[in-house]
């Protein structure tokens, strides 16, 4: 995607400067665009953790460059064992973490130790090509769907879609899984607005899916995390699309916490309730979300604080709860199946159910 008219991917590697890893630090956006150099495994870890780097996809990739990384250190079968085990362990929830570690372990574990920091930044080049090309495919898919809506309104009236947390470019190599049909339908002249969850408590709606539509052009309103089910209740909502973290192979969906609610809020109101994803957002080895899929709990900071641009446009987090008061914070829900509408996959639409996940993946 473009930035000021400039073609970004969210991760690339600069052969000049080492081989380094940069990214963009997505916990100063949308304020600044601060471009970060990764040089070792740990710094990959580090920028997981903290989440200057995210998005279920993104970090997969960055993860597998971050094995590369550390071969250029050490590429002995022992140091890359404990390398890929820490560098995995650094968010639990998104499966393509875990996948994408799983791919390049399988293609070096074979090779002889010299071979493996060339054959590691291949890998890891050729997971960032197939993000990009299968979120562009599951905009074409998508797209489909926002244009049959556009069918049902009179012409060229407002087509309202609601979207949570941040599953666009940012969040993946390229292209974005729910935004990217947006994008797309806002090129070809379709009249498209976005209602846009700030998603507390680290508000990635707020920051980052506002800052990617407004980079764009794509019209689009910042709402209260709890206003959607009275704009659904009130037909201002055409169309709900979010990304995910991990899909089970029943369909079952783990994304942002309150994803969970906007679905029941779908549900009650008759609006379709779309979840995109690349296949390697599903974990065929699981069928019951709810029971099965670890959910991240980060730091009750997160919701004791906000962080944000103070009026002298300094970038600081003020406390917005009682000393003493405590928090939780789980940082994803699972959406079951029953109240997802259907999957947008590189390959094509399907239910959110096991035949369906088959159809369209007939080789798992
Ligand atoms: O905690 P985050 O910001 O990494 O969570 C991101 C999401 O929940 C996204 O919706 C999901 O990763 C899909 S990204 C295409």
């Amino acid at each position: 995607m473009k930035i000021n008219g400039t073609p970004y991917r969210s991760v690339w590697i600069n052969e000049k400067d080492g081989w380094s890893v940069h990214i963009f630090d997505q916990t100063r956006l949308p304020f600044s665009l601060d471009i970060l150099q990764l040089t070792s495994a740990q710094d990959v870890a580090h920028a997981i953790r903290t989440m200057q780097v995210r998005g279920a996809p993104l970090i997969g990739a960055v993860a597998a460059y971050g094995l590369a990384l550390a071969l250029r250190h050490e590429s002995s079968d022992t140091a890359m064992e404990e390398q890929a085990v820490m560098l995995a362990a650094t968010r639990p929830t998104a499966i393509n973490l875990r996948w994408a570690i799983d791919r390049m372990l399988a293609h070096l574990r074979p090779l002889p130790a010299d071979k493996r920091v060339a054959a590691a930044y291949a890998e890891a080049g050729r997971i960032c090509d197939e993000d990009a090309a299968q979120n562009e495919a599951i905009g074409r898919h998508g797209l489909s769907l926002i244009r049959d809506i556009a069918k049902t309104k009179p012409a060229g009236s407002q087509i309202n879609l609601l979207t949570h947390c941040n599953a666009g470019w940012i969040a993946t190599v390229d292209w974005g899984t729910a935004l990217a049909p947006i994008y797309m339908a806002h090129d070809e002249g379709l009249n498209v607005h976005v209602w846009v969850d700030e998603t507390r408590p680290r508000n990635q709606g707020a920051a980052l899916t506002a800052w990617e539509l407004g980079s764009h052009g794509v019209p689009h309103t910042v709402i209260a995390d709890n206003a959607g089910g009275h704009l659904m209740q009130h037909g201002q909502v055409d169309m709900v699309i979010v990304g995910t973290d991990r899909v089970t192979r029943t369909g079952d969906v783990a994304n942002k916490i309150g994803t969970y609610l906007k679905a029941l809020a779908a549900q009650d109101n008759a609006v379709p309730f779309w979840v995109a994803l690349p296949s390697t957002t599903i974990d065929w080895t699981v069928a019951n979300g709810v029971t099965e899929i670890p959910i991240e709990e980060r730091s009750g900071s997160e919701i004791t604080h906000i962080s944000g641009r103070d009026e002298r446009g300094t970038l600081s987090k003020v406390q917005i709860t009682p000393d003493g008061s405590k928090a939780a914070n789980p940082a994803f829900d699972v959406t079951p199946a029953r109240l997802v509408t259907g999957l947008i996959t590189e390959r094509g639409c399907c239910a959110a159910t096991e035949d369906g996940l088959k159809s369209l993946f007939p080789e798992q």
